[in-house]
């Protein structure tokens, strides 16, 4: 028997207007997945085609077991986090000596499989390494890791990923001399914030004001805006969407003493928070005894 974990992660800035090749900013956040796999002889009996597919690439028959932290269907890369760490427990079960790029490019390449194409490169890596990680030229580079608080606001909408990229997507097509100069702000906004990280009143801005492009997107929510508001209101530094948009959550960049605060607000305003900080660990194998 072996069990791993993976973390989940955020975009903090860049989401979909990576997917036009733009920069983006991601992190590992704490919440996590557990999968316990044993081995077996006959096929998986679970109801997740991303084991199903783990167990179907690697060849090795087993159950897994999965105990998970994260929401699912809520931009915070739970699928991500099940096929990684479900992949590294059938590595370490079974010594398939698989290292940490062939995880994240296998995992990627399962949950394009069931997501039929449409699947983001950057959660399985995040989920793999941890930390802090910048998208460029459709590659992930990971940074010097950052202390930043936050607080995650769960709108329990729940939204479609490649339904949202289609929609922008479509935006794009019809109207680019509106839709490009809005990725070109992305982009501005995203290069000044890895210039900021110290200076989190700043980054805090920059995040209201990627939240605010991300709605001329077309991907905003009345219950995002709601829990954007709310953790505005109550003192933090800035506030946006994380993910696709369209539902899901939004991120709070607080000062340290006033997570609970900002937490509670979110509550208030019928969101679900969750505080949490970076993970740098990334997938890793736990003890079993
Ligand atoms: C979804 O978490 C982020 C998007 O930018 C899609 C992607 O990066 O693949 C909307």
């Amino acid at each position: 028997m072996a069990t791993c974990s993976a973390p989940g992660k955020v975009f903090l800035f860049g989401e979909h207007a990576v997917v036009f090749g733009k920069p983006g900013i991601a992190m590992g956040i704490k919440p996590r997945v557990f999968v316990t796999v044993r081995r077996g002889k006959n096929p998986p009996r679970v109801n997740s085609p991303y084991i199903e597919n783990c167990f179907e690439q690697t060849g090795v028959n087993g159950s897994a077991y999965i105990h998970s932290q994260l929401p699912s269907s809520s931009g915070l890369g739970s699928s991500a986090a099940v096929t990684v760490a479900t992949l590294s427990a059938i590595n370490e079960e079974y010594n398939l000596g698989m290292d940490r790029s062939h995880i994240a490019s296998t995992a990627f390449k399962i949950e394009k499989k069931v997501q039929r194409g449409r699947a983001s490169p950057t959660d399985t890596f995040v989920s793999t390494y941890g930390g802090l990680v910048l998208v460029k030229d459709n590659k992930r580079r990971i940074l010097p890791p950052e202390n930043l608080s936050l607080v995650i606001g769960n709108t329990m909408v729940s939204h479609k990923t490649a339904e949202l990229v289609g929609m922008v997507g479509e935006f794009r097509r019809s109207n680019p001399h509106v839709v490009d100069p809005i990725l070109d702000a992305i982009e501005a906004v995203t290069i000044r914030s890895l210039h900021n990280f110290h200076n989190q009143k700043t980054l805090g801005r920059y995040m209201d004001v990627n939240h605010a492009l991300l709605e001329a997107l077309g991907v905003g929510h009345p219950m995002l805006t709601r829990l954007v508001t709310a953790a505005r209101t109550s003192g933090a530094y800035g506030a946006k969407m994380t993910g696709a948009g369209g539902g899901g959550c939004m991120i709070a960049l607080c000062p340290k003493r006033s997570k609970s605060r900002i937490a509670k607000a979110i509550e208030a305003a019928e969101g679900r928070a969750i505080i949490t900080s970076i993970d740098t660990d990334g997938v890793r194998t736990e003890d079993d005894s």
